[in-house]
């Protein structure tokens, strides 16, 4: 595509999202008594009303989300249309669409989980069929699985590695993670929508940076995506942010991750995504021994709302600690000795039961600042989720180079 075309559409897309935004801004408000109404709702827990919030409005985003892009598909495609000549591009057309259907399945999974409340294994099933349509593309379009090995390995491993199925296998680990890691790192209003918004912001931002690299293509197609993701989930984090007037549910979360896993599937950048992805990195490697039950995770690991101080503070899971697994015993140990959790030995007739705090950032935050206001702690999540969006940036444009004779 010529320069100017590529402005024009990509201007044409910027538009569309624009419309976008203001059809969310306009339209969630009308719809949470409908989702009232059909149950589904959910309680601030961290507010002294116990009033009923709408919950899974994500879906209304996403709604909105895949009808801007079915719009959108005649427009980069509509020189080949007119014409009407053999040229049709249909690998990039599967592309698109296969990315559309990837995305589709998983905001209705999303809303089924939402509904349904499913377990903790159909959790990591869902995302994982959901992109098989995108691997199945990658296979046809692309199959490379071919990296390029990092200098310092490279006495060992060569220059290049055809990692063959195991490509695939983490590209839909990707995937997995990319939704999973977002909903995780939650509990707070405005935490799901507003990280995710920073990250959207930062692949546009990359993106926009290599249209004039050899992978133009590639990020022209991811910011087609991007655009009117970050529109709809600005008018989300509108509503969403503190006090709720909305919740996102897990249709958010799934429907986020997708739209990242996607992009960075098909644009080939998935180690700068993850590098976009280090809070939730962190949060997942602290939330190891909870998610892997090794201690044990309570339904909710949101912190502690202590009404008489309108503060959130650390929340806690109590356990027999001689019950625990020598791993379980292990984790303890370590977080203790680097003072990354806070440790209750109980006395009296309590003397076998320990309590220590939930191992999630958001925890670890308070474990170290005290407790704080909801949209104080809240501010600084999305703020740290900014600070290592640059570093993300210095990290792919500055060391990247050290271990790679060409950024790529
Ligand atoms: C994930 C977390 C869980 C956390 C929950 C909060 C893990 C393994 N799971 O579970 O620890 O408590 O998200 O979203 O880490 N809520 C609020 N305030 C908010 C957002 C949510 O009180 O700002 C409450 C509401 O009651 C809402 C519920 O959380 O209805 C939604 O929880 P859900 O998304 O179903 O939890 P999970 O994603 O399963
Ligand atoms: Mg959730």
């Amino acid at each position: 595509m010529e320069l100017g075309e590529t402005k024009t559409t990509l201007l044409i897309n910027a538009a569309m999202s624009a419309v976008g935004f203001a059809i969310c801004m306009s339209i969630i408000p009308k719809f949470k008594d409908m989702f009232i109404k059909a149950n589904l709702f959910g309680v601030d827990m961290s507010k002294t009303t116990k009033k009923k919030v709408p919950e899974a409005l994500g879906v209304v985003c996403g709604a909105v989300f895949l009808m801007i892009l079915f719009l959108f598909i005649p427009i980069p495609f509509y020189k080949h249309l007119a014409e009407n000549n053999n040229d049709f591009p249909h690998d990039k057309y599967v592309e698109y669409l296969a990315a559309l259907l990837s995305i589709c399945c998983m905001v209705f999974l999303g809303f089924a989980d939402d509904v349904l409340d499913l377990r903790w294994r159909h959790k990591l099933l869902l995302p994982t069929m959901a992109s098989l349509p995108l691997l199945m593309v990658y296979f046809v379009n692309f199959n490379s699985t071919t990296i390029i090995v990092p200098h310092p390995l490279r006495f060992l491993l060569g220059f290049d590695l055809n990692l063959g199925i195991l490509y695939y296998v983490y590209m839909g680990m990707l995937a997995v993670f990319c939704t999973n890691a977002i909903n995780i790192l939650a509990g707070v209003n405005g935490l799901e929508v507003g990280q995710s918004w920073v990250i959207g912001i930062s692949v546009l931002i990359f993106n926009f940076i290599e249209l004039s690299g050899e992978q133009r293509a590639a990020h022209i197609f991811s910011s087609y995506f991007m655009m009117p993701f970050i529109s709809v989930t600005t008018a989300l984090l509108y509503y969403n942010w503190y006090p709720s007037q909305v919740f996102v549910g897990d249709t958010f979360c799934y429907f986020a991750g997708m739209t990242f896993a996607v992009v960075a599937i098909l644009g080939h950048f998935s180690k700068t995504m993850l590098l976009f992805f280090i809070p939730q990195i962190l949060n997942f490697i602290y939330s190891v021994p909870q998610l892997f039950r090794f201690v044990p995770c309570p339904r909710h690991r949101l912190p502690k709302f202590n009404s008489s101080t309108d503060k959130l503070e650390l929340s806690i899971t109590k356990f027999k600690y001689q019950e625990l697994s020598i791993l379980g015993k292990l984790f303890i140990t370590i977080y203790k000795t680097f003072g990354v959790i806070k440790v209750w030995e109980k006395k009296g007739e309590d003397k076998q039961y320990m309590e220590c705090n939930n191992f999630t950032l958001i925890n670890l935050i308070i474990r170290f600042l005290g407790p704080l206001h909801e949209r104080t702690l809240v501010s600084i999540i999305i703020v740290f989720q900014i600070f290592c969006s640059m570093v993300a940036f210095t990290i792919r444009y500055q060391l990247a180079l050290l271990f790679y004779d060409k950024l790529s």
